[in-house]
């Protein structure tokens, strides 16, 4: 089986396309959001001590398990061992239905606001206006779920075909000129009159402030957004052959992550306070502040459009690797085809979706503990989920697997990782203990 696996065709493609799957809305939608709920500065240095401490380790340890094996989630720790470390990769499956349901549904505005800054959202000039805007949008008890069901549909139709070609062909062109214009808008935003005192939130950290939940939060968006503990990074991993440094891979597209991440919370949070906007907003505040700082630039609404088409773009190459671990192991380990493999998968995250988008209008008095389904979903998968996969993850690498991943010629990890040694004393004991620390304190 393993020998008819389609494989990345070069390092940066691979890079970029592991890159794809972590820059996404995570960067964009949630890291500005979490670190405007959460305290700015407190969240944002919480937030770079996990990616330094776990992340790092939990992406080798994900792409090395996924290299060795040549195999999904599941069929990756039922080669390696089996037993009930199987469970692990199950439950990744489990999290790529929750988490891509949610996903997919904000994917979805993103592509309505590539549309309506096309026809004319940002001519009107008012901040408070274009932010009641957004409201209104994602009341609605269709328009929203018009736009989740395109964006699930584009996500089937890729996965259907198959990863690779598509992925690292659309990643290559894209995401540097994404990049770009993060980088020009982060300079309107700093900019702006007022832009002071959200440059100070978000880089004057009050550790007083600190608690269990923002601790927990911080964990959470490291694992989301490095696209960890679910066996995303294992499934990209299995397509990987032997020549790539898997060291120097995992740094990179850490490094990629945390610095659009950092980039956006530029973008975000000195317009916020700008505007006066509310920082603790939650999930719509990346979508009420960008469109106000479009209509300050000029040609703000050309700008807006290619804005939100790449950031559609970005959630799109996210969503692939999410619908790939299930389309993964239902190919390998339940022999469907892969075509139906997607549409049926598909087909129940969209359904799955319905109830995250009704949350925001006619189903927001639903809630649980002042959660709503959207975030009862989001917040089982990242904050629980996510991070429990990552102790299971961590500690099969560095206590079972470890001389397997580094056995060289079969696709382990390079002699010459001098690392390796400190690398599988984080997996050991560093990222478990951290981990299951901070999801008890959280509790
Ligand atoms: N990392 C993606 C983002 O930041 C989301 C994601 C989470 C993708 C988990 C795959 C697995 O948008």
């Amino acid at each position: 089986m393993a020998g008819e696996r389609g494989h990345f065709g070069t390092r940066l493609g691979f890079i970029l396309a592991a890159a794809g799957s972590a820059v996404g809305l995570g960067n964009v939608w949630k890291f500005p959001y979490l670190a405007g709920e959460n305290g700015g500065a407190v969240f944002l240095f919480i937030y770079l001590g996990f990616i330094l401490t776990i992340g790092l380790s939990v992406m080798l340890a994900e792409f090395a398990i996924g290299r060795r094996a040549q195999r999904n989630p599941v069929g990756a720790f039922k080669a390696l061992k089996g037993g009930p470390w199987v469970a692990v990769g199950g439950m990744g499956v489990f999290c790529g239905f929750i988490i891509l349901s949610f996903y997919s549904v904000v994917g979805g505005w993103t592509v309505a606001y590539a549309v309506k800054s096309a026809t004319g959202l940002l001519a009107n000039g008012d901040a408070k206006a274009l932010g009641n805007a957004f409201g209104g949008f994602i009341g609605d008890p269709v328009e929203p779920l018009i736009y989740h069901a395109l964006f699930m549909a584009v996500t089937m139709a890729v996965v259907a075909k198959g990863v690779h070609g598509g992925i690292e062909r659309v990643c290559r062109v894209l995401m540097p000129v994404l990049f770009v214009l993060l980088v020009v808008l982060c300079i309107r935003s700093v900019t702006l009159p007022g832009a002071g005192a959200g440059i100070a939130f978000f880089l004057e950290p009050d550790f007083s402030k600190v608690n269990g939940a923002m601790v927990t939060a911080a964990l959470g968006q490291a694992f989301f957004s490095l696209s960890l503990g679910m066996g995303a990074m294992i499934t990209y991993g299995s397509y990987l052959s032997a020549k790539v440094s898997l060291p120097g891979a995992a740094l990179w597209v850490t490094s990629l992550d945390t610095l659009i991440a950092v980039m956006a919370g530029f973008m975000i949070l000195p317009a916020v306070f700008a505007f006066g906007f509310d920082p603790g907003a939650g999930p719509g505040l990346t979508f009420i502040t960008l469109p106000a700082v479009f209509s300050q630039i000029p040609g703000g609404a050309f700008f807006g459009t290619l804005f939100f088409v790449l950031l559609a773009v970005a959630a799109l190459t996210s969503a692939f690797s999410l619908i790939e671990v299930v389309v993964a192991y239902l190919v390998d380990e339940r022999g469907i085809r892969r075509f139906q493999a997607a549409m049926g998968a598909g087909f129940v995250i969209f359904i799955l979706g319905i109830p995250s988008s009704l949350s925001f209008g006619v189903w927001s008095s639903y809630t649980v503990a002042g959660k709503n389904f959207f975030d009862i979903m989001d917040y089982l998968a990242s904050n629980l989920m996510l991070p429990a996969g990552g102790i299971f993850i961590s500690l099969f690498a560095g206590w079972v697997a470890f001389p397997k991943l580094m056995e060289a010629g079969e696709g382990g990890i390079e002699k010459s990782f001098r690392l390796a040694r400190i690398w599988q004393a984080i997996c050991r004991y560093v990222a478990p203990v951290a981990i299951a620390w901070t999801l008890i304190n959280g509790l």
